[in-house]
Formats: C-alpha cells, sequence, structure tokens
C-alpha cells in the first residue's frame, strides 16, 4: 500500500500525543491481568515522547504507584546519580508492566503477556533511536522483540546492539536495573560505567 492509498483507508497520521492518549486511557481502564485489583495508578511513562531515547524498567514500585511517576523511589535515586547531566525530561522513561505488582513481586509470565503490547506500541509511538533496557525482564523482552539472542545482564550490559525496528534502525543498550546498587552496593560502579558509555552514545561519541 503506497502513502496515498493508506492516507485514503486510514486518514491522516495522528499525532504522537494523540497516539500517547489515546493509549494511555486503554491502560488506565487495563483489566488484562490481576495487577488492576491492587495497583493505585497504571503508570504509562515520564518525559519526552519525542526523545531519541527509551529507557525501560520492569515495573513500576510502591512509590512509583503511589506518585504514579516513574522511578522515584530508591532505584530512582540511583538512575538520578546515574544519568549524570541527562535530563529526565529529555528522555522517555516506562516499565515492561505497567501496574504496581504487590510486594514487588517479579513479572510473571501471565503479566508480561498481557502488558507488553502497550510497550510495543510505546516503542511505535515514539520510534526511539536507543533503547535502554534495565535488568533482566526488560533486556530479555526487548531482545525477544528484536530477535536478539538473550543470555544473561552480566554478559550483555554495558554494549550496544543494532537491530531493526518497523520505524528504522535502533540501538539496544542493556544495562543492570539501578535497584541492584541497593542491595549490592559494589555494583555502583559497573552502574557508572555502563550509563558513561550511555551518555557517550546518546552524545554520538561512538
Ligand atoms: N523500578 C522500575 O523498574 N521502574 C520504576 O519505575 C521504579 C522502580
Amino acid at each position: 500500500m503506497d502513502s496515498w492509498d493508506k492516507f485514503r483507508r486510514e486518514g491522516p497520521e495522528k499525532s504522537k500525543e494523540e497516539s500517547m492518549s489515546e493509549l494511555k486511557k486503554e491502560i488506565e481502564n487495563c483489566r488484562k491481568c490481576d495487577l488492576f485489583k491492587t495497583r493505585r495508578n497504571p503508570l504509562v511513562g515520564d518525559g519526552s515522547i519525542y526523545s531519541r531515547v527509551m529507557l525501560v524498567g520492569e515495573s513500576p514500585g510502591y512509590y512509583e504507584d503511589i506518585q504514579n511517576k516513574a522511578f522515584v523511589g530508591e532505584a530512582g535515586k540511583i538512575l538520578d546519580v546515574l544519568l549524570v547531566d541527562l535530563k529526565r525530561e529529555d528522555i522517555y522513561i516506562t516499565n515492561v508492566l505497567k501496574c504496581h505488582p504487590p510486594r514487588n513481586h517479579n513479572p510473571n509470565r501471565q503479566e508480561i503477556d498481557s502488558c507488553i503490547g502497550y510497550l510495543y506500541r510505546q516503542m511505535g509511538i515514539i520510534k526511539p533511536k536507543i533503547i535502554v533496557s534495565l535488568g533482566k525482564y526488560a533486556t530479555d523482552e526487548i531482545f525477544k522483540k528484536f530477535g536478539l539472542p538473550f543470555s544473561r545482564i552480566s554478559e550483555l550490559h554495558g554494549k550496544m546492539f543494532h537491530a531493526n525496528a518497523e520505524f528504522g534502525k535502533i540501538i539496544i543498550f542493556p544495562s543492570f536495573h539501578p535497584a541492584v546498587a541497593c542491595y549490592r552496593s559494589e555494583m555502583i560502579d559497573i552502574l557508572k560505567r555502563d550509563f558513561k558509555r550511555l551518555r557517550g552514545l546518546i552524545n554520538g561519541e561512538y
């Protein structure tokens, strides 16, 4: 179908704002898994929908659920240290799961399968050039989506992986989840090294 046929059939393309606000409404009314019963606020994402960089975490924690903002708890404090001069409002931050799992349980297969389509749609709207997957859950799902072989986050972190999205060429950059530094303090240096590389990548140094 050429672009004129597409236009005639589907009408003008929706703006990013329109598409994201439709998606937000859907997520707010989502009942595909049991998490809607216990969450206070589904967290769609924060930051700029025009950013070239999308950070994907695991799931909103207790404070994110209350404040309806990404990474505002302990992991968020670590993320802020790692971002250095990267401003949150210049990137887009979201999660694999949009609802807080009680007692921060690890996302299970049913929860991920119910929710993952929202993340794919966010990617299609934002069309990032760099996707940063934080931790094994986000990395595993994003690698699967782009046909990359997932091994272990300890082997993949801090490296660039090239992939083809429907909207163009992208780079996937996995790192550990920042929360790991809350219970393994030695991990902060590894995270800092990864994020230094990431800032270089964003600034076009690679
Ligand atoms: N951990 C995540 O993975 N995401 C958040 O938004 C907060 C903590």
